[in-house]
């Protein structure tokens, strides 16, 4: 064993890593990424973008282009924009000026596992509320830890639930604490309803928001904050250097060029939800959450890790969520395109069928277990 192990903090060692097996299938719905690929014009633009640049040199140090446009879509001044390399970059840079020894964090569970993981690195007191059994958000429980905490994240809507939260009760959480509150809009644009009218009366909200879903550029990693300006300019000593390369720049900035196409297509992802969502429904014994996101929560008689794999073993990969807490049974399925959805769909009735065969099956061999 490395001797020198012991200089890494011991609050990072007794962390799982965040880990994600790089698995292929034929259907892949376990990302929660857009179905429905970067329009083609954006791609150009950013192609020809690329071609008439010299990559010797860095990057601009504020993309002062890209600022001025994303001030323009999201209403918001420049000085109160941060961007970076996803919002995960941004919500780590948050992390380092905000957490440490000796400060609290409240983050709602279950939520995005990444949250939990950054503030433990940090050495804050990591501070959970559950949902409540329904898988709402106990915004009293939220509002009573968020009093005595430096900072609380809620994600609205909540992945891997889809839950959604009023902005009437994110005014109740950021009246509730003398502590910032981080609420992270990955998924706002497939669910209507966001907080950012809150941000002019709160100078204690930053919202996290990113083009990794609706603007479909996972892959780029894009992603910004908005908040008040003097909070901004503190967030952002903390933020690296040259931290957005000029590919997701260029990238970035066509996406806002373009907006309605990428808004179009967030409108049909929102179609393909409903139709997604009624047919898992119609599946004997699933019972499917409503969701505000681009993926949907459900919950079946089998185990989660059984449905799991009989769906891998025919080439559909969908995510796990069963350990979490309240989530027994449960998986979180990525709205995939028409077809996606259908081969999703017909896959798990085969799964079920074949899994409510084996279970009757093992049941008549065990006559004695009632
Ligand atoms: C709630 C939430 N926030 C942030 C992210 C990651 O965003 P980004 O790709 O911008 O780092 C995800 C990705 O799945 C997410 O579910």
């Amino acid at each position: 064993m490395n001797v020198f192990l012991n200089k890494i903090r011991p609050n990072v060692r007794a962390l799982v890593p965040y880990s994600l097996q790089h698995v292929e299938a034929r259907v892949k719905l376990d990302m929660n990424e857009n179905p429905l690929d970067t329009p083609e014009v954006i791609k150009e633009a950013v192609i020809e973008q690329l071609q008439h640049r010299e990559w010797t040199r860095y990057p601009e140090l504020v993309p002062q282009r890209l600022l001025a446009k994303l001030a323009q879509f999201a209403g918001w001044p420049e000085n109160g924009l941060l961007v970076g390399n996803g919002s995960n970059e941004m919500l780590k840079t948050i992390l380092m000026a905000v957490a440490g020894p000796g400060t609290r964090v409240t983050v709602v569970q279950p939520s995005f596992s990444v949250y939990q993981q950054l503030v433990m690195i940090t050495g804050a007191e990591y501070r959970p509320v559950l949902l409540t059994p329904d898988l709402q958000f106990d915004v009293e429980a939220i509002c009573r830890e968020a009093c005595r905490s430096d900072l609380t994240i809620v994600c609205a809507p909540n992945n891997p639930t889809g839950t959604q939260i009023t902005p009437t009760a994110i005014r109740k959480i950021l009246s509730s604490t003398s502590g910032l509150v981080i609420v992270d809009e990955a998924y706002y644009e497939f669910s209507g309803m966001t907080s950012f009218d809150l941000l002019r009366e709160f100078s204690n909200l930053i919202l996290l928001r990113t083009f990794s879903k609706a603007m479909a550029m996972a892959g780029l990693r894009i992603g910004y904050l908005l908040a008040d300006p003097q909070i901004t300019a503190e967030v952002a000593k903390a933020k690296l250097p040259y931290n957005l390369n000029f590919v997701s720049i260029a990238a970035a900035e066509a996406g806002l060029d373009h907006i309605e196409l990428l808004q179009a297509n967030v409108r049909r992802v929102i179609e393909l939800r409903a139709m997604l969502t009624a047919r898992l429904k119609r599946i004997a014994g699933v019972e499917v959450f409503p969701s505000g996101a681009n993926f949907v929560l459900f919950r079946t008689p089998l185990p989660g890790p059984a449905l799991f794999e009989s769906l891998f073993a025919q080439s559909v990969l969908i995510r796990d969520v069963s350990k979490a807490p309240l989530l027994d049974r449960c998986l979180r399925v990525t709205v995939g395109n028409a077809e996606e959805n259908e081969v999703f769909l017909a896959a798990v009735r085969k799964s079920l069928l074949e899994g409510a065969v084996r279970h009757v099956a093992e049941k008549e061999d065990n006559p004695g277990i009632l």
